[in-house]
C-alpha cells in the first residue's frame, strides 16, 4: 500500500493578512472544509491506538469543547489538561506546564496515550512533549495536533489571535450563547495551525525515534523508539528555524506522511496487547 499521496495545489482566497484576494500554493489533503482542511479526526487515529490493548490510560493536553476528548474510547484513565475549556469533562483546569509540576510532586500518574493539542506555538510544544516523554509507559505513543499546516496563513503566529484570544476569553457558561472554541467566539483566528510542524521538523533529526505524519487528519504520531514499517532516514540537521518554503518543498522528508489507512493497516503490530 503507498504511504501517502502528496497533493499540492493551489487555493484562491481573500487573504486576511492582506485584504487582497491571491492565489497561494498549498495542500490538498481530501478534507472537505475548503482551504486543504483535514478528511479525519483526531479520535480517527487515538482510537486506533486505545482498541487493541487493556488498561489504556489515555492524557489530552487542551481539551476545549471535548470534540476529541469525550469520543475517545476504550481507556482506563481518562485525563484531560485545560484551563479555560468547555467540555464538562475536563478532568485538570490548569495549564500543561502546571500538570506537569504537579505530576511530579503529588499525582505520578503515567500514560500509554498522549495527545498534545493546547497552545500551538512550538516553544511551549516542545517542553509538553519534553513533559510528555516522561510519562509515557512502556510502548506508550504522543500524537500532536495541527502539525500539518495545509496553506500558509495556517501556521502563522500574529499577535492579533493572541489580542484577540486575551480580550475576547468567553467563560464556560456563554457557551450555549456563542460558537465557543478556543474562547475566541467573536475572531477567528488567522493561524489556526500555529507554527507546530517545525516541532515535527526538529523530531524528524532524533535518530533512536519514529515520527510520522498523518496529514489528512492533521496529526503527527511520535514514538520514543523505532518502528520500522514508519521509519523513515532522518534529516539531516534540525530544520526548527526553518522557514513555510522549506516545508512546502520538502514536505514528504519533513513530515514523513502516511494515510490514514496504512497506519491502521500497519500500528497495530506495535502497540502490546496487554499492559503492565
Ligand atoms: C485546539 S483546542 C483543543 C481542541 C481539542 N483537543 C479537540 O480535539 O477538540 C486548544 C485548547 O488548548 C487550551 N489551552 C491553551 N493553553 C493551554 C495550556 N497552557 N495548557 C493546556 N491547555 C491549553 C485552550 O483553552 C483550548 O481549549
Amino acid at each position: 500500500m503507498k504511504r501517502f499521496n502528496v497533493q499540492r495545489t493551489y487555493y484562491e482566497f481573500n487573504d486576511k493578512m492582506t485584504g487582497q484576494v491571491a492565489v497561494h500554493p498549498g495542500f490538498d489533503f481530501g478534507g472537505t472544509s475548503g482551504w486543504g482542511g483535514y478528511r479525519w479526526d483526531p479520535p480517527d487515529v487515538i482510537n486506533v491506538l486505545t482498541q487493541e490493548r487493556a488498561n489504556v490510560h489515555y492524557l489530552e493536553i487542551g481539551v476545549d469543547q471535548g470534540s476529541t476528548f469525550d469520543h475517545i474510547t476504550n481507556v482506563e484513565m481518562k485525563h484531560g489538561v485545560d484551563p479555560y475549556g468547555s467540555c464538562k469533562n475536563i478532568t485538570h483546569r490548569m495549564t500543561s506546564q502546571l500538570f506537569f509540576s504537579l505530576n511530579r510532586y503529588f499525582f505520578h500518574h503515567n500514560y500509554d496515550v498522549i495527545f498534545i493539542d493546547g497552545l500551538h506555538l512550538s516553544d511551549i510544544l516542545h517542553s509538553e512533549i519534553v513533559e510528555s516523554l516522561r510519562l509515557l509507559r512502556n510502548d506508550g505513543l504522543i500524537v500532536l495536533h495541527d502539525t500539518c499546516p495545509a496553506i500558509r496563513w495556517r501556521q502563522q503566529v500574529v499577535w492579533s489571535d493572541f489580542q484577540n484570544i486575551l480580550e475576547n476569553v468567553i467563560t464556560p457558561d456563554e457557551k450555549e450563547r456563542l460558537d465557543w472554541h478556543e474562547n475566541t467566539a467573536l475572531s477567528e483566528p488567522v493561524g489556526l495551525n500555529g507554527d507546530v510542524w517545525k516541532n515535527v521538523a526538529h523530531l524528524r533529526t532524533i535518530p533512536q525515534f519514529t515520527t510520522f505524519s498523518i496529514p489528512n487528519a492533521g496529526c503527527t504520531v511520535l514514538a520514543p523508539r523505532k518502528l520500522p514499517k514508519f521509519d523513515q532516514p532522518p534529516l539531516e540537521s534540525d530544520l526548527h528555524t526553518t522557514n513555510w518554503e522549506e516545508y512546502y518543498e520538502r514536505f514528504e522528508e519533513i513530515m514523513n506522511p502516511v494515510s490514514l489507512e496504512y497506519f491502521k493497516e500497519n500500528i497495530g503490530e506495535y502497540l502490546p496487547r496487554e499492559n503492565g
